[in-house]
């Protein structure tokens, strides 16, 4: 073999090995975590489909301990198959995978912003499986899913029986 053409080949060795490092799965996980960021839980809550808790679109009251103030409640698709004839998930139930549960605060009649749980497993964000974001409705952060719900979770571990959802007991 001319010595050009096993240099050749060496070469494309080479390359391919390169290539087949940068497929290792660890570059994988990456992808998959980096799939859920502020921006895709903003896409999904304003563009996707919403469901209202027990079908009813009044404003609901803060209660309990809630720092929220007024607001409504509602279940994306997953979220919503979840659900019993009642419209809440049974005590020691959980959501699946991309679920999500989303709260319009509502002041003076209309939404002035979103506070929302994000079921993602996968993500290494969660706090309890779920990530935890709040944002103005033209998607600038009030909380990032980056904190992992560090101002979340200590009010909602009230209702970890059921899937660290508050409004079940309460509304
Ligand atoms: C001081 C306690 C407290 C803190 C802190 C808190 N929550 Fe809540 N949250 C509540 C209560 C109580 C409810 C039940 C509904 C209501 O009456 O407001 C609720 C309801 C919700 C809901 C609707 C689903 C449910 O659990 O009923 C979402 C979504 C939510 N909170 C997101 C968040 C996010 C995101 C944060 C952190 C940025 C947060 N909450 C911080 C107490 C709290």
């Amino acid at each position: 073999m001319p010595v050009r053409l096993i240099l050749a080949f060496l070469l494309l060795c080479g390359i391919v090995a390169a290539n087949g490092c940068s497929k290792d799965p660890a570059d994988n996980n990456t992808d998959e975590t980096n799939l859920y960021t502020d921006a895709a839980m903003y896409q999904e809550i304003s563009n996707g489909s919403f469901y209202y808790y027990q079908s009813d679109t009044a404003t609901l009251t803060a209660a309990g301990n809630s720092p929220h103030g007024a607001f409504k409640l509602l279940f994306n698709q997953e979220a919503k198959n979840a659900l019993g004839t009642d419209g809440k998930l049974a005590v020691g139930d959980t959501f699946p995978a991309g679920s999500i549960v989303l709260k319009d605060v509502i002041r003076n009649g209309t939404t002035r912003f979103y506070a929302a749980m994000w079921k993602q497993p996968a993500s290494s964000n969660t706090n309890e499986d779920w990530l935890w974001y709040e944002a103005n409705l033209d998607g600038s952060l009030l909380e990032s899913i980056t904190t992992k719900g560090s101002g979340c979770i200590g009010c909602h571990r009230a209702n970890a029986n059921r899937d660290f959802i508050n409004s079940f007991d309460l509304h």
